[in-house]
């Protein structure tokens, strides 16, 4: 069961860089702040979920000013030690409800993380929240996977996403309330480590729902962080939502 760090307490803390490796690479990292900071423009960002710093850190060596809000103190801690992580304000508590000062000409809310939130009503509280923190025209920017529905064969409920000589990883479907259980199983120092996360999956047109129940209106959904066309073969999508009242 989770401690008050939720599903990224102190041991998944210490090892989140190492074992998102591939995300941190400048290749996957880059398209994502460039499109930030274009957004961003004079403004500044909110992250919700900021983790370790991936999109934050650089996102302020660009010159955006940066504030997070966090769940974890382990993952909050790892930002703060690295360079330049001093100088972006963290507040720790849940992204659909807490509040900090300030107006934000972007709000963003990447890796899958709206999931995060198993109900529909906090998906929608986190629309709300953000709303209250953009300023008009401000914009809401979410990456988020598109759920492997399709893969399914009828009556099936389970898909493996990683297989390899130390990781194992199966998502659990649970088709009548939208829920998703991602088990992950890991070889560390000779014994196997498991973490089972529990998320909501929610598609693109409940996500434009949300917005507009907050006050928003689609701008731009994307296939990717380089403006790819979204279709019916993506596997994630990135979009963003804009602030009425501009
Ligand atoms: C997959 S990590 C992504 C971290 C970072 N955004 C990145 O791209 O590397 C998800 C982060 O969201 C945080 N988180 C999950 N649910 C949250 C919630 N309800 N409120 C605040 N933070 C949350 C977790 O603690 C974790 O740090």
């Amino acid at each position: 069961m989770p401690d008050e760090d939720g599903y990224f307490d102190e041991r998944v803390a210490a090892r989140y860089d190492e074992s998102a490796a591939e995300t941190f690479d400048p290749a996957v990292v880059d398209p994502i702040v460039d499109l930030l900071a274009e957004l961003a423009g004079n403004g500044s960002a909110l992250e919700l979920g900021i983790g370790t710093g991936r999109i934050a850190l650089p996102l302020a060596r660009r010159g955006v000013p940066v504030h997070g809000i966090e769940l974890s103190n382990a993952m909050a801690a790892r930002l703060r030690a690295k360079p330049g992580g001093e100088d972006i304000g963290v507040t720790i508590g849940d992204f659909a409800t807490t509040t900090v000062e300030g107006r934000f000409s972007v709000a963003y809310l990447v890796f899958n993380t709206i999931m995060n939130l198993t109900t529909q009503e906090a998906q929608v509280a986190c629309f709300r929240n953000v709303a209250a923190h953009l300023e008009p025209g401000g914009r809401f920017v979410i990456e988020t996977a598109v759920t492997e529905l399709q893969r399914l064969p009828p009556g099936e409920t389970i898909r493996a996403f990683h297989v390899s000589e130390t990781k194992w990883g199966f998502d659990e479907y649970d088709v009548v309330r939208q829920g998703l259980t991602s088990h992950h199983f890991e070889l560390v120092d000779g014994r196997v480590e498991r973490q089972s996360i529990p998320f909501r999956y929610v598609r693109a047109a409940e996500l434009d729902l949300m917005a507009e129940l907050a006050g928003m209106r689609l701008r731009d959904r994307w296939g990717g962080w380089k403006r790819e066309p979204f279709t019916s073969e993506s596997d994630e999508h990135v979009s963003v939502w804009e602030k009425l009242g501009a």
